[in-house]
């Protein structure tokens, strides 16, 4: 195994942050609950410890600690915000309650060692802060490493320990020279070998699905989508012909979907494919369904009992099921083992039934978006499936806002389509990470012709993102933005107004259920 880090979730927002930022840095990190013990985290063998912020105060009751012995597990160990707070408090020094910091603040660094290697001391630089109470005085032993007026000691760091925390956050984009810190903590301090890529990825999956499976049958659902395409690819290098894949036609996909995924499919991954419409079921099971989870759990539990049925039918006797699962899906969706709050259970997490028959293989469980773009390209698939937007699993019915119906799905999948084609006309699909249309549960008064309508809104959404953590919306040049608006109008019947989505995430999500 090569080297890796450890992150202790104190429940940040920025906790993914942080291990994308070491990923970047090709060192392989999991993140879990700090319920884990010392001894747990001894044998998992990190070559330095993270201990991520969190909304708590050390001052509460019943608030996340530090495991104990953590600090004398004898790795380097990084506390950010809450997490400095807490070694901080355990060493001796002295967290002041209250006074919140939000947003950008400017630190000067006092004393560069290993944290700040490459720093200049005495320079200015920009960081983002967001915490409650803060450290006032750093822990005897301790070097005062930055601050500002009204932090007085913004990093610190005990060499002999290799203790370091920071008051600040080095994972954002707004601390600009955060990743050098980073860089400094994990390569230099913890010593870390940058060896973690996609190529040792694929042996190592390989190898482990080689060995879950055995010669059982595997069956995996596509979605068309890049991760359940990557995952199929993965499975099939393993596994061969023991892979059947099962295209579910859930009535809730994009216009002629499932036509160019079956047609992308039988060119590229050349494993047995079985395409069932089973539109008709999932519309059934969602009429009348307006709650977003309560949907997501209808779609999840109706994707499995298609496939047993269809597992059933084409006769495969599969044991495993391939799911696409992605990292933030895992983190986002962990409630009961860790203290990050659950935003959206992702169905193919959160929403399977407890009697499912399957044992999963979940082969991308521990990568992000674009590590999963990697891993695909490496296993030759084409730009065409690698490159494509991601589409969330239970599709269209968290696009159609509320009441799901087949006349409504059919009025966004026209809209939807004009959008998309428009964009690829404009050269700008490459540029969005993920773009769609949206049918809101409302109408609005027009005027077509010399008559009033009261029909419905399409909302358009395009974001930027690199990992679909964190998303801004797409500036699109207004002509592109109006040609798809008036396009939209005139060409689907039933929608008189158009509007785009200016919300960036966070505090919006990218789908808005
Ligand atoms: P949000 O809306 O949480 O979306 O900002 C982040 C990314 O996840 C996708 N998404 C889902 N994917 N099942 C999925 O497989 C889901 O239930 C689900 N909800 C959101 C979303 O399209 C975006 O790419």
């Amino acid at each position: 195994m090569d080297d890796r880090i450890l992150i202790l979730d104190y429940g940040s927002q920025f906790t993914q942050h942080i291990a994308r930022r070491i990923r970047e840095l090709r060192v392989y990190c999991e993140i879990h609950p700090p319920t884990a013990s010392a001894e747990w985290v001894r044998q998992w063998r990190p070559r330095g410890i993270v201990l991520s912020g969190g909304p708590a105060s050390v001052y509460d009751e019943g608030v996340p600690r530090l495991p104990p012995g953590l600090l004398e597990v004898g790795v380097p160990v990084l506390g950010v915000c809450y997490g400095m707070q807490l070694m901080a408090q355990q060493r001796g020094g002295r967290v002041v309650p209250g006074r919140r910091e939000y947003g950008r603040a400017e630190i000067q660094v006092r004393g560069t060692g290993e944290l700040f290697f490459g720093f200049e001391s005495g320079e200015h630089i920009t960081v983002w802060a967001s915490h409650g109470d803060h450290v006032d005085e750093p822990p005897a032993g301790f070097e005062l490493l930055a601050s500002t007026a009204d932090l007085p000691v913004a990093a610190f760091a005990s060499a002999a320990d290799r203790l370091y925390g920071v008051q600040f956050h080095p994972e954002v984009a707004h601390t600009p020279r955060g990743t050098e810190i980073w860089a400094n903590f994990v390569l230099r301090i913890c010593g870390c070998e940058p060896t973690w890529t996609p190529g040792s990825f694929i042996e190592e999956s390989v190898a482990r699905i080689r060995a879950q499976a055995g010669s059982q049958q595997v069956i995996c659902g596509l979605s068309g989508g890049v991760d359940s395409s990557v995952a199929a690819a993965l499975v099939h290098r393993a596994v061969g012909d023991q892979l059947t894949c099962i295209f579910v036609d859930t009535g809730l996909l994009r216009k002629g979907e499932r036509e160019s995924v079956e047609r992308a499919f039988r060119r590229e991954l050349g494993s047995r494919l079985v395409v069932v419409d089973a539109s008709a079921q999932f519309l059934d099971r969602l009429a009348g369904v307006e709650e977003p989870e309560e949907k997501r759990r209808r779609i999840g539990a109706s994707f499995i009992r298609v496939f047993e049925q269809s597992v059933q039918d084409a006769g495969s006797g599969a044991s495993f099921l391939v799911q696409g699962t992605l990292y933030p899906d895992v983190i986002e969706s962990q409630s009961v083992r860790g203290p990050s709050a659950v935003i959206k259970t992702h169905h193919n997490v959160g929403g399977l039934p407890e009697d499912m028959k399957f044992r999963l293989i979940e082969p991308l469980r521990e990568l992000f978006k674009d590590e999963v773009r990697h891993v695909g390209r490496e296993l030759g698939l084409s730009e065409e499936l690698v490159g494509r937007h991601p589409f969330p699993g239970p599709g269209l019915a968290i696009r159609v806002l509320g009441d799901v119906t087949r006349e409504r799905l059919d009025l966004l999948r026209d809209a939807d389509a004009i959008y998309l084609e428009e964009i690829r006309a404009a050269g700008l699909y490459d540029d969005i990470w993920q773009a769609f249309a949206v049918l809101l549960p409302v109408r609005s008064v027009g005027v077509m012709g010399d008559a009033r309508t009261y029909e419905n809104v399409v909302a358009l959404r395009a974001v930027t993102s690199r990992d679909g953590m964190t998303a801004d919306w797409y500036p699109f040049p207004h002509e592109v933005l109006g040609r798809i608006s008036n396009r939209i109008i005139n060409e689907v019947a039933g929608v008189n107004r158009v509007v785009y989505d200016v919300s960036s995430k966070p505090p919006a999500t990218i789908e808005w259920e």
